[in-house]
């Protein structure tokens, strides 16, 4: 008798946005050539923003954190890197960097008013129907004088074609991961954080080309190995300002006092 051939799994398939998609992801978040490669580049990018800790103990925190990408780019600048999130197995990894984790929604952050001196969203938002409740927890977090930065995805035409119809068909951004109904009108954006104390500045950002194109020839050669992309980013793609805000954008402001 034959021996039967092995079956195979197929990957479920969730629905656009569901978050049990991170938990199928699990395995790619440190992955220098994994589906979340360009999550790298921009928190290389967000950290940026972030200047050295101006008092000892000072606490920043990561609302919808992932896997703790934010944290080899804050090394040195002297935070306690707090990360909040909803998913279990990107938090433990996020641990093993270093992150003190909080499993909770970021609509609802179980720590007290004014406790942190930055407060990072970085690509959150546009995963959170209730995204001005996440708005109205990173002020609320915020001390008087306290940094908020965030990157998201504009809620635009040209954004849904870049980042769903384009970009979900390249390696560097997972299928089904966005549901472009939840991407956040920059200009709403800027109100909401004005009405809770925080002027907002925008910018555009992407990714650079030539850094990308040769990314994605390596990635196909199967070149991209060895340390994570978050330690080396020598090689990786820089992201860099263009002058509109209509896909991807960064956001940087201060809480009043
Ligand atoms: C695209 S990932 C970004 C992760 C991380 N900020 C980064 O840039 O590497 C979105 C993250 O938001 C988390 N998330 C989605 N909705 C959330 C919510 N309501 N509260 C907390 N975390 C949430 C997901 O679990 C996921 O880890």
């Amino acid at each position: 008798m034959r021996d039967a051939a092995p079956v195979s799994t197929p990957p479920r398939v969730l629905p656009p946005n569901d978050p049990r998609q991170y938990d199928d992801l699990a395995g790619e978040w440190w992955r220098p050539d994994g589906a979340f490669a360009m999550l790298h580049w921009l928190a290389r990018a967000r950290a940026a923003m972030v200047p050295p800790a101006s008092r000892p103990g000072a606490l920043l925190v990561d609302l919808g954190c992932g896997a703790g990408l934010l944290a080899p780019h804050l090394a040195g600048k002297g935070y306690r890197h707090v990360g909040v999130d909803l998913t279990r197995s990107a938090l433990d990894q996020a641990a093993a960097h270093g992150v003190t984790v909080v499993n909770a929604d970021a609509t609802a952050v179980p720590l007290v008013d004014g406790c942190a001196d930055v407060v990072s969203a970085g690509e959150v938002l546009e995963h959170v129907p209730q995204w001005r409740r996440v708005v109205a927890e990173a002020c609320r977090l915020l001390r008087p004088g306290g940094l908020l930065v965030l990157d998201t995805l504009n809620d635009t035409v040209l954004a849904r074609l870049v980042a769903v119809e384009i970009s979900e068909r390249l390696p560097t951004v997972p299928r089904g991961i966005h549901d472009p109904r939840l991407f956040v009108d920059a200009r709403e954006l800027v109100a909401e954080c004005a009405r809770h104390g925080v002027g907002l500045r925008l910018r555009g950002i992407r990714p650079e080309l030539p850094g990308t194109l040769s990314w994605l020839f390596r990635r196909m050669r199967g070149r991209i190995v060895g340390r994570p992309v978050g330690t080396d980013g020598s090689r990786e793609p820089r992201i860099v300002p263009t002058r509109s805000t209509a896909v991807l954008y960064q956001g940087c402001g201060r809480r009043s006092g």
